[in-house]
Formats: C-alpha cells, structure tokens, sequence
C-alpha cells in the first residue's frame, strides 16, 4: 500500500489523541507452534494499519508536537520526531538464519518514520517518551506481559517526580480510536478486498470443480490452499470444509471426512491479501447435483441472503439484514413444514433458532471478524458509506432433529458474501463466485 495512505492515518491518530498525549502501540509477538517452530507469523492489525511495518519485535510510539531533538525553539512547521518506531537491528549473522530485516535504516527510509530505536533499547527509551505526558493511549488487555511492561515504564517515569518531570495521569483505551477509523474503508482498502475475494472466488471454483464422491475433504482444502498461496495469500481464518453432517456443525475444522455422493459440501473460505480478509462460503452438492430437497432448502437460503442484501445502504441499520433474512428463513420452513404456526410469532419467538443459530455477518476488513461498534448510543449502527460487512445466513438441519422427516436430515446451508456499502446502496466484493443452483451445477459439470 502507498506510504502516503499510513502517513494519512497516523496524521488522524495524532490528530485524535491531541498534545500532551502518547499512544503506545506494540505488534503481535511470535507464537511457538512446537520446539523451534513458530506459527507464520501475522502482525496485530491495528500495529499494521497504522504503521503498514510487517516485522515481529516492533513498537510504534506516537506523540503529537514532539519536537526533533527536543529544540522548543523550532516552529511548528519544523516539527518532527512524533512518530517514533522501535524495531530489530540489522544483524547479518541473523539475517542468514531468519531472514531479512529493515533494520534502523530500512525502517527510517522505506517507511518515513521520524525516529527509529533498537527495540533492545525500548525498557530504556520508552519511559523518557512519557516525561511530562499527560495521557496515555493504550490498548490494554490483550498482552499481559506487554501492560505490565508499561506499568513499569510509567512508574520509572513517577520517581522522577522530584526532579519536576510529570508522570502521565490518564490512560484512555486507544482501540476504540483506531477500531472507529478501520471501520470505514478507503477506497485503496476495498481494492484490496475486492482483489481478495476474486482470488477466493478462484479458489471456490476450483473447489467446486475438484470436488466427487470417494475424496476426503482435506483434498478439496488443498484445491483452495493452492490457489491462495499461487496468488501469494494465506488463508484469513481456517477453511471449513464440512460434507454431509459435518455442514452442520458451525465451526467445523477437520476437514478429514470422505465425501459421500448425495452429500452436500460447505465450504467457508477465503484468501488474506495484503493483511486483508475475505470471508466466503458456498455449499454445493458432492455429485455435482443437488437432490430436490437440498435445492429446496438452498433456494430459502438464497432468497433470504438476497432479500438480507438488500437492505444495505447508508441510512438503514445493522440490524436490517438480520431481521430481513430471519423473516424469509422462518417463512421457508413454515412453508416446507418443519415450522408450523403464524409467521409474525414463530419470528417474535425465534422458532428458527432450531435451524438458523447465528447471526447474519459481521464487519470484515484486515480482522476476518472486523472491528467497529454495532450499537452506538444504545441503537443499531446505521451503515455508512465505506463499510464492509458478510452477510451469511444459513439453515442446519442436523440428524435426529426432533420432529424433521428423515429426508431434510444433514442438510446444512450456509451462503455468504463480503458487501461494500455504497453511496446509494451495496456492492457485492464477492460476486464472482458462483451461487445460484444452475450457476454452481455448470460450474461443477466443468473438470478440472
Ligand atoms: N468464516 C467465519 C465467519 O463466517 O464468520
Ligand atoms: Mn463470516
Ligand atoms: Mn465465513
């Protein structure tokens, strides 16, 4: 991403903290998978959107008006040094070892930063960053050993109090500040995103086109994971690849069954680009053709889903999609049977909680579950203009539900898709994967 897009952010994030303010922003730290092997590693997302720095052992630290060197004398216009980044050196003998670094210099250079420490100098530096700071902006609660560290900072900072130097006195959360601003996205943000989605898009096709009876189904991920890492991508969450029983468990993940013909296959998906995720799911017959009663139930999905859609543009609230798709759910079951009674009350009643047990999305954006309030002062969210969100509803018809005629069992449903909201109304990221029954059928009758 252009360096003139983060400069842009961490001018607003100055902007909102205001003067005599710090705000302390760490990455995330490397995770041990076994002995000596770590997880790939995943910088924090809001550490990434402000400051677009990829590597591990890194701390951004801003501070409005400070001055280069501490000269009072230079004008406002001469400022510098308020944004001061903590990263690893270079070290060639590493480097061999464990890859590139930007080092002092790399991080100085390519990413415009006023100042650039060791972070083996952070426990010495840092508190010298917080003398005559007032307040103090800080995500606590997510690294322990991190809260504790700044705890250590400050207090190293309070025993200077005789010689006139001020400890900070407040501590405000920051997440809520950068969450607010990652809520909308730019217009380089939705390109991303919509880039990811088209290399999900790919991947589900493919998918779709591997997949027959007498495979497993970690053999149909391996399709999706393919087209992910040929376009650069790891996946943004763990695929779901469920057939038959396993689409009905919401979060299923081991992807090990053998896939049954008459089965249906769910999978939810999508591809990371640039730290940003998609979120996808289509569910589609093992066969290549879905039987009359998966096409019944997948037909409610849909509709519901599209009529969800619908509701999205500046002005209507969050909530809109839900109630929308929660209506048309509950009139397809009440249709079919496996409801009975009057639409208004078994929807008041949540009847549908039997088959439809989640909600209908979520913001999406560099967190696969983004961040950004659904309520403000006490009411839903009304969409804006540059909000990106799934919408995901979905029927699961276990086995054995009680008082469901065998022949709906192990249905499980789930269609989902990434929406922008526009000026006017909605653009769907997602739509170049396929989704209607006749789409998704020509598309598997086309081998690999
Ligand atoms: N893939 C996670 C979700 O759909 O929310
Ligand atoms: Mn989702
Ligand atoms: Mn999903």
């Amino acid at each position: 991403m252009n360096i003139r897009e983060y400069k842009k952010r961490q001018k607003n994030l100055l902007k909102a903290i205001g003067l005599n303010s710090a705000a302390i922003i760490p990455t995330a730290t490397e995770k041990t998978r076994n002995r000596d092997a770590d997880f790939p590693f995943r910088p924090d997302s809001d550490f990434r959107y402000i400051t677009g720095f990829n590597e591990p052992e890194s701390v951004a630290v801003f501070i409005p008006g400070r001055l280069s060197g501490q000269k009072t004398s230079q004008k406002a216009s001469q400022r510098k040094g308020q944004y001061v980044l903590f990263c690893r050196e270079s070290d060639p003998l590493m480097e061999i070892w464990n890859g590139r670094r930007e080092g002092i210099e790399g991080a100085t250079n390519n990413y415009q930063v006023d100042e650039v420490f060791p972070i083996s100098q952070l426990d010495e530096i840092l508190p010298t960053l917080l003398e005559n700071v007032e307040r103090v902006y800080y995500s606590i609660g997510y690294d322990e050993s991190f809260d504790k560290r700044l705890m250590e900072w400050v207090n190293k900072v309070r025993k200077k109090a005789r010689t006139g130097i001020l400890a900070p006195q407040e501590f405000h959360s920051l997440d809520h500040i950068i969450h607010e601003m990652r809520l909308i996205k730019s217009d380089t943000e939705v390109k991303i995103i919509r880039e990811a989605c088209k290399i999900s898009a790919k991947a589900h096709i493919k998918a779709m086109q591997a997949c027959k009876p007498g495979i497993r189904e970690y053999a149909v991920e391996a399709e999706l994971n393919h087209t992910f890492t040929a376009h650069g991508c790891p996946a943004a969450y763990t695929s779901i690849v469920g057939s038959g029983e396993n689409g009905c468990i919401l979060h299923y993940t081991e992807n090990n069954a053998v896939l049954k013909d008459g089965d249906l296959l769910l999978i939810d998906a999508g591809a990371e680009l640039d730290c940003y995720a998609s979120d996808i799911t289509r569910t589609f017959p093992v066969n290549g053709k879905y039987s009359p009663e998966q096409k019944i139930i997948y037909e409610i999905v849909l509709a519901a889903q599209l009529a969800a859609i619908k509701k999205i543009k500046p002005g209507n609230h969050w909530n809109q999609p839900h109630e929308t798709a929660v209506k048309v759910l509950t009139k397809g079951l009440l249709d079919i049977g496996l409801l009975k009674g009057d639409l208004n009350k078994l929807v008041k009643d949540q009847a549908y909680n039997q088959f439809y047990m989640h909600r209908t999305g979520h913001w999406l954006g560099m967190d696969v579950h983004d961040v950004g309030d659904y309520r403000t002062k006490g009411k839903w969210r009304k969409f804006e203009q540059g909000m990106v969100l799934t919408v995901e509803p979905g029927l699961y018809i276990a086995a054995n539900a009680k008082g469901v005629a065998k022949k709906w069992w192990d249905i499980g449903v789930r269609i989902e898709d990434d929406i922008l909201v526009t000026k006017t109304g909605y653009d769907i990221l997602s739509k170049d994967t396929p989704k209607t029954v006749d789409e998704i059928e020509i598309v598997m009758q086309k081998m690999l």
